[in-house]
C-alpha cells in the first residue's frame, strides 16, 4: 500500500532529539542489529556525520545518518517507523542526504544492508545503489550483508551549478 497521504518536514539533528532516534531505531531492528545508545552516539560522532530527520506534525518518523571522508560517503542507517513507510520519507531523506554529500565533494556512497532484508535491497537499487559483494557475517549474530555502493558525481556537478 502507498501511504502517500502522510506530510512530513526535512529538518536536522538536535542532541534533544537523541532519545528519539534511539527508539525509532530499536523499533527499525531487531535486537542485535539494533545500535545500543554508545553506537549511536559515536556514529553521530563520526567524521563529516550528519543526521537529518523527518517529522510529522505528530512526531519523528524516520531518520538518516550518513558520515563522509573526502570523496567518499558513507550511510551508517536509514530509519523510518513502520507506521510512516511507503509515503516517500525514506526516499526524501535520502535525496536531501545524497545531495549534501555531493555539495561537499563525496563522489561515492557506500552502505551495508542485510542480505535477506528485502524491502530495504528494493529501496537502494531504486535509488540507483548496486551490489558490490557479500560481507559474509557483517552483522552481529552472524548475518550476511551486501556491501552497496552509488556514484554521486552527476549528482555533485548538478549542485556544483547550482541546479
Ligand atoms: C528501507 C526504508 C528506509 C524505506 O523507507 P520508506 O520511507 O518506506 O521508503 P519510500 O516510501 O521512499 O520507498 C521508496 C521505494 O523503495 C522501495 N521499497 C520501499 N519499501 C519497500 C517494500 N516494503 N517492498 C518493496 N519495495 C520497497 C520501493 O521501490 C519504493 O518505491 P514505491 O513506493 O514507488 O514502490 C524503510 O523500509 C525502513 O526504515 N526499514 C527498516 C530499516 C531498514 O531496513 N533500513 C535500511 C537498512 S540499510
Amino acid at each position: 500500500m502507498n501511504n502517500s497521504a502522510v506530510k512530513f518536514t526535512l529538518r536536522d539533528y538536535k542532541p534533544d532529539d537523541f532519545h528519539a532516534l534511539y527508539e525509532i531505531d530499536q523499533a527499525c531492528y531487531e535486537p542485535g542489529i539494533a545500535y545500543s545508545k554508545r553506537d549511536m552516539r559515536a556514529y553521530l560522532q563520526f567524521p563529516g556525520a550528519e543526521c537529518i530527520l523527518a517529522g510529522t506534525s505528530l512526531e519523528i518518523a524516520g531518520f538518516c545518518i550518513s558520515a563522509r571522508q573526502r570523496t567518499r560517503g558513507y550511510i551508517v542507517t536509514i530509519d523510518v517507523l513502520e507506521k510512516y513507510r511507503k509515503s516517500g520519507i525514506g526516499s526524501a531523506l535520502l535525496r536531501e542526504v545524497e545531495r549534501r554529500l555531493a555539495a561537499n565533494g563525496v563522489r561515492e556512497v557506500g552502505l551495508e544492508t542485510a542480505t535477506d532484508n528485502e524491502s530495504a535491497i528494493a529501496f537502494w537499487t531504486k535509488h540507483g545503489y548496486r551490489t558490490l559483494g557479500v560481507e559474509k557475517g557483517y552483522y552481529p549474530g552472524g548475518r550476511d550483508a551486501f556491501a552497496m555502493t552509488k556514484i554521486l558525481v552527476a549528482l555533485a556537478r548538478a549542485s556544483k551549478e547550482g541546479r
